[in-house]
């Protein structure tokens, strides 16, 4: 039995009779003219069953208003449980069931409301098949008259034509009125210059190199042929940003034989007996390139394939990546440990910080 707003009542079947008169829609304002195509017209109506059979028109009724219900208990749900689960600050398993609880009662309740609404609106509003007249997108010599009138007619009103000086601070308020904008806006950039933080690393003179993640030195003599090491820069772990520093910092650190090195002016005293670092941050867009074939002394990035070749400085054989690894000039200090000579000298990772 469906309750209407007038107060009576009526059975489903009254409501399937109701559907069947044929409803026309009204043009509303369009402009209707004859189309260029002939319009081929709708397929012959088909009656669904909820319009044919009341049992099933009752059915229909009692899903949407149960999913409705349903949504309403979500979404006391999301609240009960948002005070019930509280989270504990520094407790990771509560900000979890907190989340859990919430999203679960949110969940019911939008999924709830958006099914049962669809369900609504496919088996019990009207499903008659309508056209509608489109408008023209150009309007009538007319409407294109008055509209210019009513524009003419608000410039005498106004004034803003004729009082220059109010119309011109007018323009100059409505210019100024988003400038604190973009102050407040530049107040989310970070608080150093970017281009400088990217730029940099924490390799400088004498830092030595350390293997990743325990941060132990590297003896030259323990760099075998073939062998390959994960490197971070000594006193990175004592540090708060960590992972910002070793985002940029990480280097590959591999031995060849001095031979097999082709070494360009300038990078002559880059290696260390044969012993080569380059920056293991992907020059395409930064993943870490982290798989050395030891025969072809080859590096590969896992991302998108770019590979470099260790014998020839790095340079791009393969892959998206348009430069070559930076190499990172090495040494030894007194004791045997290797160490940088200075910082990168160009920018790690992708290409873009190098041209900045
Ligand atoms: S990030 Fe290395 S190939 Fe794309």
């Amino acid at each position: 039995m469906a309750q209407h707003d007038d107060g009576g009542t009526s059975t489903a079947a009254g409501s399937a009779v109701e559907k069947a008169v044929p409803f026309v829609p009204s043009a509303g304002t369009a402009v209707v003219t004859s189309d260029a195509i002939k319009n081929p017209g709708l397929p012959p109506h088909r009656e669904r069953v909820t319009d044919l059979d009341p049992k099933k028109d009752r059915q229909a009724e009692r899903r949407v208003y149960t999913l409705f219900y349903l949504s309403i208990v979500g979404s006391v749900f999301a609240v009960a449980a948002y005070i019930a689960f509280p989270i504990t600050p520094g407790d990771t398993a509560s900000v979890r069931l907190n989340t859990l609880m919430l999203g679960l009662g949110i969940a019911l309740g939008m999924l709830g409301i958006g099914i049962g609404a669809i369900y609504w609106s496919k088996n019990l509003m009207r499903g008659d098949e309508l056209t509608e007249s489109r408008h023209l997108t150009r309007g009538s010599d007319a409407t294109r008259a008055r509209a210019a009138e009513i524009m003419h007619e608000g410039n005498v009103e106004s004034g803003i034509g004729r009082r220059s000086l109010i119309r011109n601070s007018l323009i100059g308020a409505l210019v100024a009125t988003p400038l604190p904008a973009i102050v407040i806006f530049r107040d989310l950039a970070p608080a150093k210059d970017p281009v400088k933080l990217l730029k940099e690393t924490m390799w400088a003179k004498g830092t030595r190199l350390t293997r990743d993640p325990t941060g132990t030195p590297i003896k030259a003599s323990e760099v075998t042929l073939g062998s390959v090491f994960h490197v971070i820069p000594e006193g990175l772990n004592d540090k708060e940003d960590r992972l910002e520093e070793k985002a940029k910092a990480a280097v590959l650190l591999m031995r060849l034989k001095p031979e097999d090195l082709h070494v360009s002016k300038g990078r002559e005293t880059w290696n260390y007996n044969g012993i080569v670092a380059y920056s293991k941050i992907c020059t395409h867009v930064g993943c870490p390139v982290a798989l050395y074939e030891q025969q072809t002394h080859h590096l590969l990035c896992p991302c998108h394939s770019s590979t470099f070749d260790v014998t020839n400085e790095c340079e791009v054989i393969f892959g998206p990546a348009k430069r070559p690894l930076p190499q990172l000039p090495i040494s030894v200090d007194s004791e045997g440990y290797l160490v940088a000579q200075s910082d990168f000298t160009e920018p790690v990772g992708p290409s873009f910080w190098e041209r900045s």
